[in-house]
């Protein structure tokens, strides 16, 4: 059987153990990731006690109280506080999800958080999202109608909103695309779930008059079929999206056009 040994460097070691000051009245264990390129040391795993008596309820609310009051130098993302701007993705406890809406009372036992993985690491919690980006950019993804001829809005009916939903809720917070086996080891070609369901969510918008050619763009080995139908992207997302239902209905699209 093949063998494979991890680089010296990429192994997680053990880290610092961090008490807060003062009594506490309901303690709980953080171990957290911790990464800095600045010097030449492993990654290591460190250990923080934090009072829930003195703690909001989610997790953000504990890397805030470690950053602010037990170690200034914990680096991670964040902004909107409550699940809108998809900064805080991050794996807890072995699940991608995003801290600020994920509460502590529900997970079990040391709550272990890593960054995002199989992507690269900017520092601790904070994970290179460059390419990500710049896959959903190469989307195009903005409103293709051509020249407005008034300058009335483009109406849509009901019916034709509805298909939007499940898709324009999705704030890119690459949960998805970072649980996705075929994205781990493809994602230089593959788009990924998340990319995927946002190009969906343009060629089912009835006003963009480019759906033929964003389908053009997708009809190609590895950026769409490297989807083999896992879900694991569907299970995870914590918005509650179904991204793997937005590549099945773009390759019945592309199904359709062949016929
Ligand atoms: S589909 Fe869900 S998990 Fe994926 S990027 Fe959008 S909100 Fe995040
Ligand atoms: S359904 Fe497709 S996109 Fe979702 S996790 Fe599986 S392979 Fe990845
Ligand atoms: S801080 Fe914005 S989604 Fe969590």
């Amino acid at each position: 059987m093949a063998e494979f040994t991890l680089p010296k460097n990429s192994k997680v070691q053990k880290g610092r153990c961090h008490n807060e000051p003062g009594p506490q009245k309901r303690s709980r264990t953080f171990e957290i990731y911790r990464w800095d390129p600045d010097d030449e040391a492993n990654p290591r795993l460190d250990q923080y006690a934090v009072d829930l008596g003195s703690c909001g309820p989610m997790v953000l609310d504990a890397l805030l109280k470690i950053k602010n009051e037990i170690d200034s130098t914990l680096t991670f993302r964040r902004s909107c506080r409550e699940g809108i701007c998809g900064s805080c993705a991050m794996n807890v406890n072995g699940v991608n999800t995003l801290a600020c809406t994920q509460s502590i009372d529900s997970l079990k036992g040391p709550i272990r958080i890593y960054p995002l993985p199989h992507m690269g690491v900017v520092k601790d919690l904070v994970p290179d999202l460059s390419h990500f980006f710049a896959q959903y950019a190469s989307l195009e993804p903005w409103l293709k109608a051509g020249d407005a001829k008034t300058d009335t809005e483009r109406h849509q009916t009901p019916q034709e909103r509805e298909q939007l939903d499940g898709l324009y809720e999705c704030i890119l917070c690459a949960c998805c695309s970072t649980s996705c086996p075929s994205y781990w080891w493809n994602s230089e070609q593959y788009l990924g779930p998340a990319n995927l369901l946002q190009a969906y969510r343009w060629i089912a918008d009835s006003r963009d008059e480019a759906a033929d050619e964003r389908l053009d763009q997708l009809d190609d080995n590895f950026a769409l079929y490297r989807c083999h139908t896992i879900m694991n992207c569907t299970k995870t997302c914590p918005k509650g999206l179904n991204p793997g239902q937005a590549i099945g209905a773009i390759k019945s699209a592309l199904a359709k056009r062949k016929k």
